[in-house]
Order: C-alpha cells, then structure tokens, then sequence
C-alpha cells in the first residue's frame, strides 16, 4: 500500500501539463495502485494522477459512483476523451481532494461520454448521470489543469488561498511539533 500525500492547490504541480500513457507497464500498474491507495485513504470519490504528483493521463472513479459492485477495484481512465455533454445541466456544489473543505458551486452537463484506455490497454467508454457525470469531468478537468478555483472570480479564489494556507500552516506546525 503506497498513500502518496495529496498535492494542494496552489501547488504548481496542479497545473503542469500531462502526457498521455502509450503502454501498460508496472509503473503504469503501481500509479494506478498507489491512485486507488491515496483516494480511499482520504475518502474521495474519484483522483487524477497530477493529485498525488505524477503527470501522466490517469484519473480514477470510485466502483460503486461508477454503478459497479463495491467490492470492484476503481474504475482506470487514461488518456480519456470527453465524446459528448448533455446540453441539460445541474448546479450542484463540488469538492476537490486538492481543496479540502472547500465547495464550489459549478454548473456541468448532466450527462456525458467519455473514452479511454482502461488497465488492459483498451480503449472502452463510458456514461455518466448526475454526480457520475460530474466526477468524471471534473477529473478530466485535472488532466488539462483545470481546477475548482477556474470556476470563482478573483476574490472569492483569495479566500480560498488564505483558507487552505491556513490549513497547510497548521499541518506544518503539528509537523515540526511531533
Ligand atoms: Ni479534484
């Protein structure tokens, strides 16, 4: 089990771009292992890789959101492809592992398509409705270095950063405490 910390915006890392996975291999295999690890241990519903600080075209989905037995490993997307968007949407408040406690209300499509590779090497796509469809574009946003503060006007992304600065003094202090 390798839980890599979660990267925390503003990081840079956020938003270097990302290059896409052209073969399988077990450093492909551990990223994907080590996405699942970092998602669940901080209960998130889906992680792209530039999360935990690796660039390549990767992002998960947790199996039950994807409608899939909950004892299903995650759900693999590389290199995904966003086919289509509803044009009805919903406007619901979002959250981001990247910005812990913070929600943003985002208008998206209600439905979308999207295609990728999955772990076998196959492309394969997929549907989503409602938060589904909100989980995996939102994802895909990480891919292209979109990220929740893209969706709020200047001030309200100055909040933010003081917010989450707050949070990452307080873990750093703890940290030279213990
Ligand atoms: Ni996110």
């Amino acid at each position: 089990m390798a839980v890599r910390p979660t990267v925390i915006w503003p990081d840079p890392r956020l938003r270097e771009p990302t290059v896409a996975v052209t073969t399988v291999d077990d450093s492909v295999r551990e990223l994907y292992r080590d996405l699942c690890d970092s998602m669940y241990a901080e209960n998130g519903l889906g992680m792209a890789a530039p999360q935990i600080g690796d660039h390549r075209k990767m992002f998960i989905v947790e199996p039950k959101l994807a409608g899939r037995p909950e004892t299903d490993l995650p759900v693999c997307l590389m290199n995904p492809e966003v086919l289509w968007t509803s044009d009805e949407v919903q406007d619901s408040e979002e959250g981001c592992l990247s910005f812990p406690d913070i929600y943003i209300k985002v208008k998206r499509p209600m439905r979308c398509r999207v295609r990728a590779m999955g772990l076998d090497g196959q492309l394969f796509e997929i549907e989503g409705e409602a938060l589904m469809a909100r989980c995996l574009l939102h994802e895909n946003d990480h891919l292209t270095g979109k990220l929740l503060v893209d969706f709020v006007g200047p001030l309200k992304r100055q909040m933010i950063k003081k917010k989450l600065q707050k949070v990452k003094d307080a873990e750093s202090e703890a940290e030279a405490e213990a």
